[in-house]
């Protein structure tokens, strides 16, 4: 990872963050109704938004698994879990539940979820092979792994993600496969970003 790649959420304005994540022009929200389609959910999954940030897909999720799945928004960030969880009750989503985990570990009970789902987070990792160790051993035999990040293109991607974005997809998915994750497809859906995914192998 980029040093201090995290410093930003270590005491998070949550105002702020929300306004920076759920902006028109950010092409994950513009995008945000079809992401969700395409993770192809059904009531009854267990979805973990991973690096849930400011809860804009835990949201989303949250009615299209109810009313007997659920979605647990983990992050590292306690004001982003708490303020996912506060704003959660306010909207009367009832099956969300909110972990603080750790830059090592996603903190789930093992095979206890459906999906994860990592948009615009995987580059945040900063230790990317015990996360996903950890977000394997916590996924159901057939669940399912998303990961939505920034390409990362020379000529073609911003100077801010060159600079902030540690690697490109390549790289990404060469990572994730070695940590015992099959890739099955990218959905063309995103310019600036891609959407993949991935199984868990032998799961
Ligand atoms: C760019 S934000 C994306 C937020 C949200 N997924 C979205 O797309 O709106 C990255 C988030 O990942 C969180 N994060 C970084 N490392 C993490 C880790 N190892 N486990 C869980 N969350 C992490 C940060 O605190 C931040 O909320």
């Amino acid at each position: 990872m980029r040093p201090g790649v995290n410093r930003y959420y270590e005491r998070p304005n949550w105002r702020q963050w929300v306004y920076t994540f759920e902006r028109p022009g950010r092409e994950i929200y513009d995008r945000r109704h079809a992401i969700v389609a395409a993770a192809d959910v059904q009531p009854g999954t267990v979805v973990a938004d991973i690096g849930a940030g400011t809860g804009l897909f835990t949201r989303l999720f949250s009615p299209e698994v109810a009313p007997t799945g659920k979605v647990y928004a983990v992050d590292i960030s306690p004001t982003f879990v708490e303020n996912i969880v506060r704003t959660a009750r306010e909207q009367g989503l009832d099956n969300v539940e909110g972990v603080l985990n750790t830059p090592k570990d996603v903190a789930l009970p093992d095979k206890t979820i459906d999906v994860a789902f990592v948009a615009d987070t995987y580059h945040h990792f900063e230790y990317p092979q015990s996360m996903m160790a950890s977000i394997r051993r916590a996924l159901r035999p057939g669940g399912k792994l998303v990961v939505i990040d920034f390409r990362r293109i020379p000529g073609y991607s911003s100077a801010w993600v060159m600079q902030h974005v540690r690697a490109g997809k390549d790289t990404f998915i060469g990572e994730i496969e070695a940590a015992g994750f099959r890739f099955v497809e990218e959905k063309p859906l995103l310019r600036t970003n891609y959407f993949l995914i991935f199984e868990n192998e032998g799961g």
